[in-house]
């Protein structure tokens, strides 16, 4: 397409970074398929224009190998996407172990959990650097405040934007957000809303009920899994962010916000042989016409990490494009499509129309009045 490649780094070579990864390689390998994407050419660029110049990680398995055995090294759990991956000349690096660990992940069995190497940690921000990175992917686990905000302060030490999959929150901070803003630096966050997963449907059958009329007395979503996501979620202290962004992503597209004890959405429990198979329990019940009860329950079931993939290969190419914009700050309309937690929601119709004009080129970021 005549651009350069986009030099992406990323934190947390788990099954995410794997799928993304894994996934550049599949449509590298099927240059005429669009099937599963939301764009095989985003302002110019196609997925295989993404080169992973760096990755950061803190497990023995991981740090010191090349970064195409990493992503294939437990204990991810993928189901192969492109397994045959070439050598990208970059070796996985020791990143400051901070809060990524949790300690009840040490109590399990190495295949299943995090196993920290015993390495010390490189000056990501020098890395960022060399490589001439341009974005760095954040996939750590959740409940690392601490990690995040030493990679984002990397980022904006390296004047590289940041695509903050993971709910501790950057881009809906506003503190966070005016630096990037003032470096000059576009970012998208916070929280990575799947291609068809759980938070998208429950939001768009939410507003479904509000715009037919049906008022919602209650609902939950319950998600089970069997990924290491799943099993640093069992720390329900690490949870809040989570929760918080879940929640809002919900309440967001209802007129009248549910009361506390009426919405319950969250990851609810580890189920081993699972592995990288998410499901969704999703309840919902209202009243309809003359006060009628009406009551929906679904079941999703995913591949947990491709789902993630499919959102982030777009999220790298709008935040390139509006680095070659000379956009700076958070990126609403893609934050707002993107993710869970943006710092301004918006209904997913509304979004998508704003980005599609983005696209087309209006100039501009067209950010709405926050
Ligand atoms: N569909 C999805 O899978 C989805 C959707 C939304 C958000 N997310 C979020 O994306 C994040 C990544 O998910 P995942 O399934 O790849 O998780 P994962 O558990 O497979 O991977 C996390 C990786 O981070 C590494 N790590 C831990 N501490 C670190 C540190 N200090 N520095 C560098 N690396 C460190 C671990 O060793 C591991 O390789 C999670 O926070 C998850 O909740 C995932």
């Amino acid at each position: 397409m005549g651009k350069r490649k986009i030099r992406v780094a990323v934190t947390g070579v788990g099954n995410c970074a794997s799928a993304l990864i894994q996934g550049i390689e599949y449509y590298r390998h099927h240059p005429a398929e669009d099937l599963g994407l939301m764009h095989r050419e985003l302002g110019g660029y196609l997925p295989e224009d993404l080169d992973i110049v760096a990755a950061f990680d803190v497990d023995r398995r991981k740090v010191g190998r090349p970064l195409q055995e990493a992503v294939l090294a437990p204990p991810n759990c993928i189901r192969p996407i492109w397994p045959n991956l070439p050598d990208y000349g970059v070796l996985v690096q020791m990143g400051p172990v901070l809060d990524g660990v949790a300690p009840h992940m040490r109590e399990f069995p190495p295949e299943r959990t995090f196993v920290v190497a015993d390495e010390e940690p490189v000056a990501v921000d020098g890395v960022l650097k060399e490589t001439r990175a341009d974005i760095m992917v954040n996939y750590l686990p959740v409940g690392s405040g601490e990690a995040t905000r030493y990679y984002a302060g990397c980022c904006l030490r390296a004047g590289v934007s940041l695509i903050n999959c993971m709910p501790e929150f950057i881009a809906s901070d506003p503190a966070w957000a005016r630096q990037f803003e003032e470096k000059g630096i576009p970012l998208i966050g916070d929280d990575i809303k799947s291609q068809v997963g759980a938070t998208i449907i429950h939001r768009v059958l939410a507003r479904l009920f509000e715009e037919r009329g049906a008022k919602i007395q209650r609902t939950y979503q319950l998600n089970t899994g069997g990924n290491t996501d799943f099993l640093n979620m069992l720390e329900r202290n690490r949870l809040i962010n989570k929760k918080i962004s879940k929640t809002a992503a919900v309440q967001s597209q209802l007129s009248t916000p549910l009361a506390d004890e009426d919405i319950h959405i969250g990851p609810s429990d580890y189920v081993p042989w699972q592995g990288d198979n998410k499901v969704c329990f999703l309840r919902i019940e209202a009243v309809n016409f003359c006060g009628v009860p009406l009551e929906l329950e679904a079941r999703l079931s995913v591949q947990d990490s491709p789902n993630s993939a499919g959102v982030v290969i777009d999220a790298i190419r709008f935040c390139q494009v509006a680095r070659n914009r000379g956009e700076a700050g958070v990126l609403l309309p893609a934050s707002a499509y993107l993710m869970k937690h943006p710092p301004r929601q918006m209904a997913e119709d509304e979004a998508r129309r704003l980005l599609e004009a983005y696209l087309t080129d209006r100039g501009r970021d067209p950010r709405p009045v926050v």
